[in-house]
């Protein structure tokens, strides 16, 4: 059960807390409720707790930059996690992965980049061999559905799953950040760029790494980078990449956000286990997944089911806060803190400095 909601980075994303356990907040409009909630002033938390909010101010920041991670040298073989190394001095950006070529020193595999992105999953090269992922991975590297994930399907889940929409979501996360602004960011499981276009376009990291399994999520993201005059895109790199097994040398990646996927992940400990160690010492992971604890009280009878359900779609359904603390808990994730409308949740820890 989750417990220490508030306090540390969550307190100065909403202000003072006189809140230990927020639950659901029931209201009757999603959007102006949300402001209320958590970008306006004093706020219905629960029945008994109010929070008081305050805007959150993304430089007001207490970053060390001592401890920030640097640029270059983030990549590393997913098979040995070595480091990568390019002939000639590959500098990561949108335009570098075309044509680029990055071998492991210690298994000799070599990754070649192509048109969009930097394929660095482990059967990146292979030519007879195949395999697929859980029906929830799968689905997203599906061109058409790709296609339509920003053309509605995402901004469907503030209607069903009370998300706050990007620009809020962006606001929360910025305050979530706040002692990593200025480092690197890995965008997990980005989708089609919504959130990695966002950071590198506020300027606030050194390098945002936008990753997905889906090629042809990384490719819309590439599409949406290519219509957009003046992108930043030296502050960014698009790489293909199983969650389960990134391509990041241990403790170089000051922040990772991962927004409305941990739910699609094959196994989110083995995930949230991989970020942990990719995260540096003191550095932050946010993310925004669904709560469905709703229907499962509403119909006890449904929570044997949840195991049957996650075994066909692949999808993990996540019941409560303190799953998702214990998840982080176990996995060497300290500081759980979190914030919650109706379905939509975004949590946040940290990794021990
Ligand atoms: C619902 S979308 C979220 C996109 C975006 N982050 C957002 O906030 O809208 C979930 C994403 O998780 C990705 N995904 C699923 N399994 C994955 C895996 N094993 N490794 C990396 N990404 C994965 C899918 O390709 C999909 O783009």
């Amino acid at each position: 059960m989750a417990s220490a909601v508030c306090g540390g980075s969550l307190a100065s994303v909403l202000g003072p807390c006189q809140l230990r356990s927020p639950r659901r907040f029931p209201l009757k409009s999603r959007r102006t409720s949300f402001e209320r909630r958590f970008l306006g002033q004093k706020v219905r938390a629960s029945s008994s707790a109010f929070v008081e909010t305050k805007q959150p101010s993304p430089l007001e920041s207490t970053v060390d930059k001592e401890k920030l991670s640097s640029k270059q040298g983030v990549l590393a073989c997913p098979i040995c996690y070595e480091p990568l190394t390019s002939r000639g001095d590959l500098v990561l950006s949108v335009d570098s992965a075309s044509g680029s070529t990055l071998q492991c020193g210690t298994c000799k595999k070599t990754y070649v980049g192509n048109e969009t992105h930097f394929d660095l999953t482990a059967t990146s090269g292979t030519e007879e061999y195949g395999e697929s992922m859980a029906f929830s991975a799968e689905l997203f590297r599906i061109p058409l559905i790709s296609y339509l994930y920003e053309r509605g399907w995402r901004q469907s889940f503030s209607f069903w799953g009370g998300f706050p929409g990007p620009e809020k979501e962006f606001e929360l996360i910025k305050g979530f950040l706040k002692s990593v602004l200025g480092g690197n960011i890995l965008d997990a499981s980005c989708g089609s760029g919504l959130f990695s276009r966002l950071f590198a376009k506020s300027g606030l990291f050194s390098l945002v790494i936008a990753l997905d399994y889906s090629e042809n999520m990384l490719e819309q993201c590439y599409e949406f980078i290519q219509g957009e005059d003046n992108f930043p895109k030296e502050k960014l790199a698009l790489v293909r990449a199983d969650i389960s097994r990134l391509p990041f040398a241990s403790s170089s990646i000051d922040a990772v956000h991962a927004g409305a996927a941990l739910h699609c992940w094959p196994s989110p400990s083995t995930a949230v286990a991989e970020i942990s160690r990719v995260l540096r010492p003191g550095g932050v992971f946010v993310a925004t997944t669904f709560l469905l604890d709703g229907p499962f009280r509403l119909f006890p009878l449904l929570r044997p089911l949840r195991q049957n359900i996650t075994q066909i779609s692949g999808s993990h359904i996540f019941l409560s806060e303190g799953e998702l603390e214990d998840l982080c808990r176990t996995c060497g994730l300290i500081g759980f803190k979190f914030v919650r409308n109706e379905r939509f949740v975004m949590i946040s820890a940290s990794k021990p400095s």
